[in-house]
């Protein structure tokens, strides 16, 4: 039996915390309200990372839409990429006795007891693009996302392949997303895991950009000015990839050729730079998850058991596909 909700005003809370329970809004760092009337309907808290890249924006569209079309009432949360404000979200959707919590972690760590809350109050959590890494599983129904080491492994091989005829050093900065996220440990890891296989290739800097243009273009900044020689850039997302093209210019170098850059994501801007020629190499990551959030949402209500892990289906995309795919991109 779906509980009903009487108000959605929680004494106490923080602004950041009470932009999960505004209704209407046009989401941003302010909440929305969206699917049925609230009377009979699945009411999902939902706490997205923040409103970081254009990944984000993406994702946070489809989640919206999706739960509008699924008939769920849906509270969003903004948490400006903060986790203390994740975990009053989280702990505000508890005490408004939501149907079931969804939410993207902006890092992995640290989620225990919040997530023990949840469970001893008998609402359902479900995990959407980020994973935590809490021992006991138990906590959370599923975790609905792309496989991150998977992405890393992807933008690896493309290099390897890219040099095979090389036997001199290749010289690589790489800009990391978020410290301590899923997506920032996993690409890493996987990247680092497929070119520790060859000598020639090394790492001279590697630093977070915290998945936005803005840091991304600072950070590259600094690597150029302290990296005499740099071949190629991997960046753990589009955003952080563009801003640093605008760095690459403005010293004076040409993108995509002086230096060769990988990215992460293949949102519009991303494809597009990468059919102009500034971006070698896009590793696809879909932000389209709300669909497949709202039909594990339905079930998990509804007592239906879920799949403990949904992967997202993903391609990657090279300079000629690009250019083929960009005129049906959705985001
Ligand atoms: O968690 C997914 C990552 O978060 C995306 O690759 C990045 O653009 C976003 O900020």
């Amino acid at each position: 039996m779906l509980k009903r909700i009487s108000t959605l005003v929680v004494a106490g809370l923080t602004a950041a915390a009470l932009a999960a329970c505004g209704t209407g809004g046009s989401g941003g760092s302010g909440g929305t309200e969206g699917g049925g009337s609230g009377g009979d309907s699945i009411v999902m808290g939902f706490s997205q990372v923040g409103a970081e890249s254009g990944w984000r924006t993406a994702n946070t569209k489809s989640v919206q839409e999706a739960a509008k079309q699924a008939g769920i009432t849906l509270r969003f949360s903004d948490a400006q990429q903060k986790q203390e404000n994740q975990i009053k979200a989280i702990r505000s959707y508890i005490q408004q006795k939501v149907d079931v919590i969804a939410f993207s972690p902006v890092v992995e760590s640290g989620w225990d007891t919040v997530l023990k809350e949840a469970k001893d109050a008998n609402i359902p959590v479900i995990l959407t693009d980020r994973a935590v890494d809490s021992a006991d599983t138990s906590l959370y129904k599923s975790f609905l996302g792309s496989d991150f080491v998977e992405e890393g492994k992807k933008a690896g091989q493309w290099l390897v392949e890219e040099y095979k005829d090389s036997s001199e050093t290749v010289n690589i900065v790489e800009l990391q997303g978020t410290t301590g996220s899923a997506p920032a440990n996993d690409r890493k890891a996987g990247f680092a895991e497929v070119i520790g296989a060859d000598q020639k290739f090394k790492i001279v800097a590697s630093q977070t950009g915290d998945f936005t243009r803005a840091k991304g273009k600072e950070v590259m900044d600094a690597f150029l000015k302290a990296q005499p020689d740099i071949d190629v850039l991997y960046a753990h997302n589009d955003d952080m990839g563009l801003g640093a093209i605008e760095a690459i210019e403005g010293a004076g170098k040409v993108p995509g050729k002086d230096i060769k850059i990988i990215t992460v994501d293949a949102v519009k801007d991303g494809m597009q730079a990468l059919a102009d020629g500034k971006i070698n190499y896009i590793v696809e990551c879909s932000p389209l998850l709300g669909p497949q959030l709202m039909d594990l949402a339905k079930k998990v209500v509804a007592g239906e058991s879920v799949p403990a892990r949904v992967v997202t289906e993903e391609t990657t995309f090279t300079q000629e596909q690009a250019k083929e795919a960009l005129p049906s991109r959705q985001y």
